[in-house]
């Protein structure tokens, strides 16, 4: 299994995903049929993403929740397996082609009944929800120039105390690095900036993976 961060090395990868709950047979084979997509197949979360999803969902007892970017479901399989029965996951993503292999995987674990997936930009989608404080917890992890959007539109939807997790906050460690100015590099550098300076809400860049941004609204 690949480290998929930078901040760790193979080994110690290993035994970090030796200290996390397991990922059952129908997940594993949902990152083997992703896996096998190629190079795409790393815009999946790490695995103890995953664990680390699941356990905030039932942690702070989530019923309603809102993914931005579902690709083939892994990170909605987590959440959605952690929600009481009548727990509801809203799923936003563009790819019918990804999403088809997302709901195959949810009907297998029992969860198809909790999510509900929208295939529009989400951009529109989330305009479209009723602009009150309905959701316990939301995940972005679509595309970055989206960001900025997806988290303005989702904080006046998130109820007080509830939470926003924003995942690739890190970029490799490229936030950092001087030399790297791509547009992605400043897009999640700017989105940085805004959330720290964010006076509505508390914050901090949790070091997993490729870096979750931890968001609360108080
Ligand atoms: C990094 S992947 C999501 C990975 C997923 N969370 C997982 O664990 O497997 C990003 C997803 O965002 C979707 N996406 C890209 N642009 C989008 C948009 N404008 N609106 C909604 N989804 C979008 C892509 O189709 C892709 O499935």
């Amino acid at each position: 299994m690949s480290p998929k961060s930078f901040l760790l090395d193979e080994q110690l990868h290993a035994y970090l995903i030796a200290h996390t709950t397991g990922i059952d047979d129908i997940a594993h084979q949902l990152m083997e049929e992703t896996a096998a997509l190629g190079g795409i197949s790393g815009m999946q979360i790490a695995p103890e993403q995953g664990a680390f999803l699941s356990l905030l969902t039932a942690g702070v007892g989530a019923r309603r929740v809102v993914e931005v970017g579902t690709f083939t479901g892994f990170s909605a399989l987590c959440i959605a397996r952690a929600l009481p029965a009548d727990g509801r996951l809203l799923c936003l993503d563009v790819s019918a082609e990804w999403s088809a292999i997302a709901q195959r995987y949810w009907q297998a674990a029992g969860v198809t009944d909790r999510i509900e997936l929208v295939l529009a930009p989400a951009a529109e989608t989330l305009r479209a929800l009723p602009a009150e404080p309905s959701f316990d917890l939301a995940f972005i992890d679509a595309d970055k120039q989206g960001y900025l959007t997806y988290y303005e539109e989702l904080l006046p939807r998130i109820r007080p105390g509830g939470l926003i997790l924003v995942d690739n906050t890190l970029w490799s460690g490229k936030v950092v690095d001087e030399s790297s100015d791509d547009d992605t590099v400043k897009i999640i550098r700017a989105f940085n900036d805004h959330v720290a300076a964010d006076s509505r809400v508390e914050s901090t860049i949790l070091p997993i993976s490729d870096g979750i941004t931890m968001i609360r609204k108080p």
